[in-house]
């Protein structure tokens, strides 16, 4: 993306034809076209490398975790693996980083969790630029603990989070910060850390939701300052599983659900019951492969996976920025297309725009991108309710096109030439 800053980078943009090859997906053909996927935002395409370490896993390790024989043993290192591997996504520790089914049911888990912490009176503060999965968790934690719901506005003229009123919103009763990182609908990036620094200054713990985020930046939850973050592996070229990073002293301290014979000790006492343990070597896979982006930056540099990890999204960055900044240009070149989310500078974005076609409506321009032209992008409003409707967007919402590491120039003129052609009412092969 697009989502990291301009910094001077000795990465070099990888090849996307080598890493195109790697994504049996990508040879598959549709009305006569090679499939354009330009829905990444709701999930990626895997690469071969984590199909097979899922394969891999069922087919010769499969086991349930901590006994004593081997297949079992591997397990367990299939799992202490993913930890180190998420925690290097993130810049965590190990001990800090807990699996389970997605984002939601992970978000809904520490809701859970942090309930005791909430008396009647208290505040939660949300954002209105927000997936709902970091909205209703804490909807219903507040009305369950008779607490009240302070809910941040976005500025309609930048579709950025306006700070004079989450500045007002936080104050001596707020308990907890829920906040996104990057908004699966607009793209828009927001500064977590500033708000981390006003949540803690009045003692709050703050939640980042970052899944439309790690895709695309590298994520560094100590310079978040957050307490606790969130993401998706099968937004980043991963098997569908979710991530929870959480400080190793709340992770052990909070009252988790957890089964008695289960274990004590953090993180595994949020795992309840038993983990998707071939999505969790499928996510060491995305992660390295993740890392692989952004080769080698020569002799006597840095090659850990962090550090490989680091110049991989400055390399997807320098490639993706002025892919999306074409794609902008042309999608804004269209009479009758109307954009929403802030246009592509130097600013922190990720490469995802929501569009719509006046006097089409957004279920049929998606079903023509896909029948005409080959170009798989979804339509609705993503669970981005309310920005949904601050905006006005109604019935088949938007249609939204996101980048991922595998688009390519020729996919963003097919999808800008498709776009005007629904536009201008003509069929696209007419
Ligand atoms: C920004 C954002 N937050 C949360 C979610 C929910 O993630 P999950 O499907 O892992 O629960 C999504 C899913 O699209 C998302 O884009």
């Amino acid at each position: 993306m697009t989502v990291a800053a301009v910094r001077p980078s000795t990465a070099s943009a990888p090849d996307v034809d080598e890493i195109r090859a790697q994504f049996p997906a990508l040879e598959r053909v549709h009305g006569g076209d090679r499939v354009a996927y330009f829905d990444g935002p709701g999930g990626t395409q895997v690469p071969q490398s984590v199909a097979d370490a899922t394969r891999d896993y069922l087919l010769h390790h499969n086991a349930n975790s901590h006994w004593a024989y081997p297949t079992s043993l591997e397990t367990d290192a299939i799992i202490d693996a993913a930890r180190a591997a998420a925690a290097d996504l993130l810049n965590a520790s190990p001990n800090e980083v807990a699996f389970g089914a997605n984002m939601t049911s992970l978000a809904f888990s520490l809701s859970r969790a942090l309930a005791p912490t909430i008396s009647p009176g208290d505040e939660i503060v949300i954002t209105e630029l927000d997936h709902h999965g970091n909205v209703a968790p804490w909807t219903r934690l507040a009305a369950e603990r008779g607490a009240v719901i302070r809910m941040a506005r976005m500025r309609t003229d930048t579709y950025s989070l306006d700070w004079s009123d989450l500045e007002q919103a936080i104050g001596p009763r707020t308990k907890l910060v829920a906040i996104g990182a990057a908004s699966n609908a607009l793209g828009t990036v927001t500064d977590v850390a500033r708000a981390a620094a006003l949540a803690h200054a009045q003692g709050a713990h703050v939640f980042v939701d970052a899944v439309a985020y790690v895709p695309h930046a590298l994520t560094d939850v100590e310079a978040m300052g957050c307490d606790f973050l969130a993401c998706s592996t099968y937004k980043f070229y991963g098997p569908h599983l979710g991530v929870l990073y959480g400080r190793h002293e709340l992770l052990t301290r909070l009252d988790c659900a957890k089964l008695a014979p289960a274990p004590a000790h953090a993180p595994d006492r949020w795992e309840t019951g038993t983990l998707n343990f071939e999505a969790l070597a499928g996510t060491t896979a995305a992660i390295d492969f993740m890392a692989s982006l952004g080769g080698s930056a020569g002799f006597g540099t840095d090659d850990s996976r962090r550090a490989r990890l680091a110049r991989a999204y400055d390399a997807l960055h320098a490639r993706s920025a002025p892919l999306f900044a074409s794609l902008w240009r042309g999608l804004a070149s269209i009479p009758g297309v109307v954009l929403h989310g802030a246009p592509p500078t130097d600013a922190p974005r990720s490469p995802t725009v929501s569009f719509l076609v006046e006097g089409v409506d957004s279920h049929t321009v998606a079903t023509r991108l896909a029948s005409e032209a080959g170009v798989f992008a979804p339509n609705g409003i993503f669970y981005a309710a309310t920005i949904a409707d601050r905006l006005g967007v109604t019935g088949s919402g938007w249609v939204r096109a996101g980048f991922a590491c595998y688009t390519t120039e020729e996919e963003v003129e097919r999808l800008v030439s498709a776009v005007r052609t629904i536009a201008t009412g003509a069929g696209v092969r007419s």
